[in-house]
């Protein structure tokens, strides 16, 4: 399986090491070898169609921040939307960063991927965020798959869950934690009373958040997997700008205060109901199996007939990103063997 990776960041980077440490232990359980034969970064790219050597693409990043200056194959610039459409490869798998305005990168990336007749693996959550249903029925169309289990939840399987384990079931209901970095933060500043600044530094000095955290502490991220779950599992047609949206910057010691006083934490919930969707700080009762401390996600489903049924794990994570990209890698391998 010839493949074209876009970005070459944390999950990337990670992406080429799971598949490198896995090689043979994909071949000897699903039959085929994943082979990375394009990767690009923000500066240019590398190419060889019978494989790019990992160590050594991961060795030259390393050294000279560029993939470019991979030995003989690498060159600078170009745009990744001119190797996607000119290359054999089979799948095209998109790790450039998530833009919340436009989507670019990563939309044109998709967009001539799926034309050109690759199959899309995709971390990304900007295109997703702003124009979901138009690339499912572009992928369809082109009878090709757009796989992104690595968007929602990173190893815990929130969307496979809802998809394949709850057949005949009909989901009422969704909602929880969806973002690691914000239930980091308004953690401590419940533990340790902090102010939302405080904590938020804690957050980026220990990595967990950006040096950017708009994406988090807005509620973007939260809200792009909402649009994700609510197109996948419940084929509702949203995008971003269908939700309402609020991040936590303005919740304080004081509003955490009194939410304990009434048994409850503040917590960034994202809720997709019968005829909405939102995301917004609430009080979550901390009986309730959603109240998860520190970077856990949880999601509830409620549903008609099985009741509410919680999922709690990890969420994001470069290595765990990687993992759910090899799971769609091989969903797809086994979708289309010949
Ligand atoms: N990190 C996580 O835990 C996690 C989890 C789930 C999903 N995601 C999503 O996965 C994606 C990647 O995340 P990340 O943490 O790996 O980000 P990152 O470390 O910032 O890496 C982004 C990569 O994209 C490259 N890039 C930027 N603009 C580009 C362009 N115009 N053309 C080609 N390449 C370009 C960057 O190039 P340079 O290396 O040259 O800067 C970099 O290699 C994001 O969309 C993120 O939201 C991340």
């Amino acid at each position: 399986m010839r493949t074209i990776l876009a970005g070459f960041g944390t999950v990337g980077q990670a992406l080429a090491q799971v598949l490198h440490q896995d090689a043979d232990r994909i071949v000897q359980a699903y039959g085929f070898r994943p082979q990375l034969t394009t990767i690009v970064d923000s500066q240019g790219s590398c190419s060889d169609d019978t494989g790019l050597d990992i160590p050594l693409a991961l060795k030259t990043k390393k050294e000279y921040g560029t993939v470019a200056k991979y030995p003989k194959r690498g060159r600078r610039n170009g745009h990744s939307t001119h190797f996607i459409s000119n290359s054999e490869a089979e799948v095209m798998v998109e790790t450039t960063p998530s833009n919340f305005k436009d989507g670019e990168p990563g939309l044109s990336n998709i967009k001539t991927a799926l034309t050109s007749g690759k199959h899309v693996v995709t971390a990304n959550k900007g295109p997703l965020a702003l124009a979901m249903p138009a690339l499912l029925e572009l992928a369809d169309h082109r009878h090709r798959q757009l796989c992104f289990s690595g968007t929602v939840g990173g190893g815990t399987p929130f969307l496979d869950f809802a998809a394949k384990c709850m057949p005949g079931e009909r989901i009422i209901r969704i909602r929880g934690i969806l973002n690691g970095t914000t239930n980091y933060i308004l953690t401590r500043m419940e533990n340790a009373s902090l102010t939302f600044e405080k904590a938020l530094a804690e957050a980026q000095k220990k990595g967990y958040a950006e040096k950017d955290p708009t994406n988090d502490v807005e509620g973007f991220d939260t809200a792009a997997k909402i649009v994700i779950i609510a197109n996948w599992v419940l084929k509702k047609r949203y995008s971003l700008q269908d939700l309402d949206i609020t991040g936590i910057t303005k919740v304080t010691p004081q509003k955490l205060k009194q939410a304990r006083t009434s048994g409850a934490k503040v917590k960034l919930i994202g809720r997709i109901e019968e005829s909405s969707a939102s995301v917004r700080p609430e009080e979550v009762p901390t009986d309730d199996p959603t109240c998860v401390p520190d970077t856990l996600n949880a999601l509830t489903f409620s549903t008609e007939h099985a009741g509410n049924i919680t999922l709690i794990g990890p969420g994001a994570g470069g290595e765990r990103t990687a993992s759910a990209i090899v799971r769609d890698l091989v969903s797809i391998r086994q979708e289309y063997a010949t």
